[in-house]
């Protein structure tokens, strides 16, 4: 089986070859960060016009790259949301395009499930049910994965998601675009517990989470200390968050067989050094993709539409571009 992913709900243009038998055949991508940073954040408008110049290229490229025709691809996967409306009307269009064409079916992607599968690309061994710690730019949630389309969802943000507060305190801290990696490569120099920071809703009884009041702390705690030491202290408050947080939903999820985390978050080295430590204690499995395939990209959606498409799930080709769809 192979399959055509094409990913453009943010700001990554991608597409990518994928077998059902996890070969990764292609992937490409463009970023658009140069495009945004003057901006310190993504512009939908900019970001659409990219995607519509990026895409065609890239498809053609990532084919050229796999030694495939569009005529020996078995389905055609697009991000179909949620995003940005505008980038994800480019590469859902472009996907019925490619499928029309080669008439060869459309899976449509719910991006969110293209994280929560994307561990399994990555390591065979991964089964069912699983607890995924998604954590992107625009989501903080904790799912337990059952199966292909089947999603528990455990606990969510009640207000930012973890990647905005890290982008936001990158802004705050002028440490500029994207903020994930800036606020991590500064918090290598920096003390963690130099600056008391709160931790929302630690401990608290139902396992959500809230960043915007660390983000609103970080914004007074700006000029008492270094950006280096107020960048590891908001980042060791965040991962104090995600682990008790994590920890609780555990405690409600004792058939997962393994501790997951994806998204763009996960590509941090803090987050994931905890999360493996909690993973331990409990005796779990920790399993965490590589960083590639943490952050934005089309293997993971080239990937769920493999699962779809082996679970005989396949979309006409009207579908609808959703900028919001729970999983
Ligand atoms: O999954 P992703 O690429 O896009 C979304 O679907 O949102 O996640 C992007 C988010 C951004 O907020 C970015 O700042 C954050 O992931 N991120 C990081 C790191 N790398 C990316 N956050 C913390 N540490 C990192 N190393
Ligand atoms: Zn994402």
């Amino acid at each position: 089986m192979l399959i055509l992913g094409l990913e453009s709900s943010c700001d990554e243009t991608a597409a990518a070859l994928v077998t059902g038998d996890r070969r990764v055949l292609a992937h490409r991508l463009l970023g658009q960060e140069a495009a945004h940073r003057p901006y310190g954040g993504v512009v939908p408008e900019i970001a659409a016009r990219a995607h519509v110049e990026a895409l065609g290229p890239l498809v053609t490229a990532a084919l050229d790259e796999a030694g495939v025709t569009l005529s020996e691809v078995d389905a055609v996967a697009a991000t179909a949301g949620p995003g940005l409306i505008g980038g994800v009307m480019v590469g859902l269009v472009m996907g019925k395009a490619l499928a029309h064409a080669a008439g060869k079916p459309l899976v449509a992607v719910n991006h969110l499930e293209g994280h929560a599968l994307s561990p399994r690309l990555a390591d065979p061994t991964l089964e069912f049910p699983y607890l995924l710690l998604l954590v992107s730019g625009g989501h903080c949630q904790l799912l337990l994965v059952e199966g292909v389309g089947r999603y528990r969802r455990l606990a969510t943000t009640i207000d930012d998601a973890a990647g905005e507060a890290f982008d936001k305190t990158a802004k705050l801290l002028g440490l500029g675009f994207p903020g994930g990696p800036a606020v991590e490569r500064a918090a290598l120099e920096g003390d963690p517990y130099s600056v008391p920071l709160p931790r929302p809703l630690l401990r608290s009884g139902e396992p959500h989470f809230s960043f915007a009041g660390l983000k609103a702390a970080v914004a007074r705690a700006v000029g008492s200390a270094t950006p280096e030491d107020l960048a590891a202290s908001f980042q060791q408050a965040v991962v104090d968050c995600l682990v008790d947080r994590t920890r609780l939903a555990l405690s409600r999820a004792p058939q997962a067989t393994a501790l997951v985390v994806a998204g763009g978050v996960a590509a941090n080295a803090a987050v994931r050094g905890a999360l493996e430590a909690l993973a331990s204690q409990h005796d779990l499995r920790f399993v965490a993709p590589p960083l590639w395939l943490c952050t934005d990209n089309a293997a993971m959606i080239a990937w769920a539409g493999a699962e779809r498409f082996a679970a005989g799930l396949t979309d006409p080709l009207d579908t609808m571009a959703r900028p919001r769809w729970p999983l």
